[in-house]
C-alpha cells in the first residue's frame, strides 16, 4: 500500500472515476488514448448532474474546471490531432492543473512532465546518461536515461512542459525537431536499430507559459508554429469562483485536520476584492488602479485556506479581521508601491460599500491602519 501523500496526481486522484469514464464510451478513441475525446471533457468539465452509467450504477462527475467548455473541447481536439497544445495565462489560471487534468485523462499519467527553468537542459528533453553503465558497456539501449519526453515519445502519451517560455532558446529548439519530425536520432547509438526513436501514435505535448514572464512572444516563430495556443482566462462569474474558493479552502482545512469555520459571506468580500483589483474596475463599475502583483484566484485560494487554517487553530478574532493583513501580503509581494494602490482601494471603492451599508465592508473599512503600517 502507498502511504498517504501531500499531492495526490489525478491520475490516482480520480482513478475511479478515470475507470468508469473508459468503459462508459465505445466510442472511437485516438491512438492510445485511455478515453474517448467526449469523456475527457466530461472528465474536466463535469457530468452537469447527470450520472455517467457504469457497473454499479453510475456516476455524477464534478467539474474540475470553472470555465468554458468550449475551450477545453479545443485543448482536446488538439491533442486528438497529435498537435502539441501551449496553455498560456495570467499566473494562478489553473494552466498547469488542465495539462496535469489533460495527461491523466488521456495517457493514465501526469507524471511525463518537464519544469520549465532557466536552468532546464537539452537533456532534460532528449535523454541522458547512465554514466556508470556508460563507462562500464559503452552507449548502449540500457544505458541511455530517456527524459519524460522521450518516454512519452516511445508509449504514444502526452508529455507536460510546464513554464516553456522560461527554458533558454537552444532548449526549446530541441523541441522543434521532436515536434515536427516526430523521432529522435540517438547519435551514440547510430548505425543500430536503436539509433533512431520513431514517436508512437498519439504522442503529442501540452505546454504551459505564463503571459507575465519573459514572453511568449519570444518563442521562435518555428516552435510557436508546432503548437495551438489556447489562452486561459481568469474565472469570469463572482458566484463561481466564490464556490471554487470556498470549496479548496475548506479541503485545505480539513486536510491538515481542522473543521472548516469560514463563512461563504467573508469569502465573497474577499474574492470580490480580489477580483476589484484583478481587473481594474469593481462591480458597480467603480474605476480600481490595479496592483503590479497578480491577484489570481489561486492566491485567492491560498489566502482562504490560511484564514480558515488561522480560524480553527488559533482562535481568536473574526476571520474577517485577517482578510487587510492577507491581502497586504499578497499585493506586496512585487512592488512596494503595491501598498499605496491597497490602500487607495481602501479608501475609494471600499469606503463607498461600507457608507452604503455594507456590514462586513464597514468592518473592513475599521481595520484601515492595518494597511498603513
Ligand atoms: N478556472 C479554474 N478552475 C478550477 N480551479 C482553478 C481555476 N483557476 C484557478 N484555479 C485554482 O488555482 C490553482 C492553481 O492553478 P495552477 O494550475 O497552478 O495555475 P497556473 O499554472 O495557471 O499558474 C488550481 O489548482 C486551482 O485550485
Ligand atoms: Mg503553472
Amino acid at each position: 500500500m502507498t502511504g498517504l501523500r501531500q499531492i495526490d496526481p489525478p491520475e490516482h486522484r480520480y482513478a475511479e472515476q478515470l475507470e468508469l469514464l473508459a468503459a462508459a464510451d465505445d466510442g472511437p478513441r485516438p491512438p492510445a488514448w485511455r478515453l474517448t475525446p467526449r469523456m475527457v471533457v466530461t472528465f474536466i468539465c463535469g457530468s452537469a448532474g447527470r450520472k455517467v452509467k457504469g457497473s454499479r450504477g453510475g456516476q455524477v462527475i464534478e467539474t474540475k474546471f470553472v470555465g468554458e467548455r468550449a475551450l477545453i473541447e479545443r485543448c482536446v481536439v488538439t491533442l486528438a490531432g497529435e498537435r502539441g497544445l501551449l496553455l498560456a495565462g495570467e499566473p494562478g489560471t489553473a494552466k498547469s492543473m488542465l495539462s496535469e487534468m489533460l495527461t491523466a485523462a488521456i495517457s493514465g499519467t501526469s507524471a511525463l512532465s518537464v519544469q520549465g527553468t532557466a536552468g532546464t537542459t537539452e537533456d532534460q528533453i532528449r535523454y541522458g546518461w547512465n554514466y556508470a553503465l556508460l563507462l562500464a558497456q559503452g552507449p548502449s539501449p540500457e544505458a541511455l536515461v530517456p527524459s519524460p519526453v522521450l518516454t512519452a515519445m516511445r508509449t504514444g502519451a502526452v508529455a507536460r512542459l510546464e513554464e516553456i517560455t522560461r527554458c533558454l532558446p537552444e532548449v526549446q529548439d530541441a523541441l522543434v525537431s521532436i515536434l515536427s519530425d516526430r523521432r529522435l536520432a540517438l547519435p551514440e547509438l547510430s548505425g543500430s536499430d536503436d539509433g533512431v526513436i520513431y514517436a508512437a501514435p498519439g504522442f503529442s505535448v501540452v505546454a504551459t507559459a505564463n503571459l507575465r514572464d519573459r514572453g511568449v512572444s519570444e518563442m521562435s516563430a518555428a516552435l510557436k508554429r508546432r503548437f495551438n495556443f489556447e489562452v486561459v482566462p481568469p474565472i469570469a462569474d463572482l458566484d463561481a469562483e466564490v464556490a471554487l474558493v470556498a470549496g479548496q479552502a475548506k479541503a485545505a482545512v480539513e486536510r491538515v485536520g481542522a473543521p472548516y469555520q469560514v463563512d461563504d459571506a467573508v469569502l465573497e468580500t474577499l474574492v470580490t476584492a480580489f477580483r476589484d483589483l484583478r481587473t481594474g474596475v469593481s462591480a458597480e463599475g467603480w474605476e480600481v488602479e490595479r496592483p503590479s502583483t497578480v491577484m489570481s484566484t489561486a492566491e485567492a485560494v491560498s489566502v482562504a485556506s490560511s484564514i480558515g487554517i488561522a480560524t480553527a487553530f488559533l482562535p481568536g478574532p473574526d476571520p474577517l479581521s485577517l482578510v487587510p493583513g492577507h491581502l497586504l501580503g499578497v499585493v506586496r509581494k512585487d512592488d512596494p508601491a503595491d501598498q499605496a494602490r491597497l490602500l487607495a482601494y481602501w479608501d475609494g471603492p471600499l469606503r463607498r460599500r461600507a457608507e452604503a451599508g455594507g456590514r462586513l465592508w464597514r468592518q473592513l473599512w475599521e481595520q484601515r491602519d492595518v494597511l498603513s503600517a
